[in-house]
């Protein structure tokens, strides 16, 4: 049984909620006590040992945890260097971690007596997983979602209406992650007598940082107690990609306090972070500190505090914020953070796909482009560890696109045309 971690970041005296310079909670008065019960509740699940008891039960039985780590010979072989090995989030129940921060704000949902839940979504994978999470709790679910990620995720739309959500597109702004938020925070606003706002990564307004870490440190305490059983050493570096962090936040968790472990996030690079078109906050340092959609971090924005627009091929890291723990993280040195291209991240999708038979989504693909430029630098003596956040499925238009697959393309036409 992964052990409870109640305490992953201690607070300074009157800080509570923040990370260094980043995180707190910036939202309007009508909120304030409605995170205030949300943190009472999550302290008091956090203390009882029972609510992780069930939390993990729950996801042994239901997301088939814990997922394997699976060990990339022919990459391996192919590249000459660190022996490459991959946690395999994909392998969840809807297919990406996001369903451990899910289930685990169902429970505490479920706890609170709360009938109603909302999200806001990127890629569609937190809103199929939410989606999820309420027909099994029996839940009311609005998903928000920009409608430019609507028209990139249609599978993922589809199952979300199947699972009985009400799907909601999003027109205002760049039709995006972050107008999804700030419809899905309009809304709590007005509903959160009855409805609990089921962030999906590790931003917002405190304690959803850390709640939602909380839930995807499942992935670091397996993964790290994996590595010492099949390579009997911690791995030397991991690689997560970041959109919010969720992910990155999940498995860096597990190896925190080793200091001989490096720990890699990889942002969108889009069309290149030297053009305008990129999601790139911390590589890079196109990121400045600032507060937006209710919390403290490191957002590309002007001086002015306008956000710019950001382009990555993956919906889910097309994001202008990133989690204040990662921020913090990264400004103490304890993350490097990287950034991978479109093309480089279409290419290492290829590679990956067809050396190892794995699928991993566009988002997970971007830690492959790090972790696969960096291991011939390293030996044979070293294991590196990738997260493999999701699956492909939900990218296939886009993948195929890229791939520029014309089968794919005379398939789509002829179902069209029918
Ligand atoms: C498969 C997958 N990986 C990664 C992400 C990025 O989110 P986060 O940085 O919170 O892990 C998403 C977001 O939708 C996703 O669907």
């Amino acid at each position: 049984m992964i052990a409870m971690s109640t305490e992953l970041f201690q607070f300074a005296p009157g800080r509570e909620g923040y990370y260094g310079e980043f995180g707190g909670a910036f939202v309007p008065e009508i909120l304030h006590e409605t995170l205030a019960e949300l943190r009472a509740a999550f302290d008091d699940a956090r203390n009882d040992p029972a609510f992780w008891r069930e939390y993990v039960d729950v996801m042994v039985t239901y997301s088939c945890r814990p997922t394997p780590v699976t060990y990339c010979e022919n990459l391996t072989r192919l590249l000459g260097g660190a022996r490459i090995y991959v946690k395999r989030e994909d392998l969840n129940h809807t297919g990406a971690h996001k369903v451990n921060n899910v289930m685990g704000q169902g429970l505490l949902v479920r706890r609170m007596g709360k009938r109603r839940v909302i999200a806001e979504t990127g890629a569609g994978q937190h809103g199929v997983a939410t989606a999820t999470m309420a027909a099994r709790l029996g839940l009311a679910c609005t998903i928000y979602m920009g409608e430019d990620d609507i028209a990139r995720q249609r599978p993922n739309v589809f199952w979300m209406e199947q699972l009985g959500a009400d799907v909601v597109a999003v027109t205002d702004g760049t039709r995006t992650l972050k107008d999804a938020i700030n419809a899905c925070l309009r809304d709590w606003a007005e509903s959160m007598a009855d409805t609990h706002y089921v962030l999906g990564t590790v931003c917002g307004p405190h304690p959803f940082p850390r709640m939602v870490t909380y839930f995807q440190s499942i992935i670091g305490q397996e993964a790290r107690a994996q590595m010492l059983r099949i390579t009997g050493a911690l791995p030397r570096r991991v690689y997560a990609c970041v959109g919010g962090g969720s992910n990155a936040s999940g498995i860096f968790a597990g190896f925190l306090d080793d200091a001989s472990v490096e720990l890699v996030g990889v942002e969108a690079g889009g069309k290149g972070v030297d053009t305008e078109q990129h999601a790139a906050r911390l590589a890079g340092g196109r990121g400045c500190p600032g507060v937006a959609q209710g919390y403290k971090s490191v957002f590309l924005q002007n001086h002015e505090g306008l956000m710019h627009d950001t382009c990555s091929v993956a919906a889910g890291l097309d994001y202008i914020g990133v989690g204040p723990i990662l921020a913090h993280l990264h400004a103490q040195g304890r993350v490097r953070f990287e950034a991978a291209t479109d093309a480089e991240v279409v290419e290492a999708l290829r590679l990956v796909i067809r050396r190892e038979g794995l699928l991993p989504a566009l988002e997970s693909a971007h830690a492959f482009v790090t972790a696969l430029k960096e291991a011939p630098h390293l030996s044979g003596a070293d294991a590196i560890l990738v997260n493999q956040s999701g699956r492909a499925d939900k990218d296939i238009f886009t993948v195929a696109e890229a791939l520029g697959d014309e089968r794919w393309k005379r398939f789509l036409r002829e179902k069209a045309a029918r």
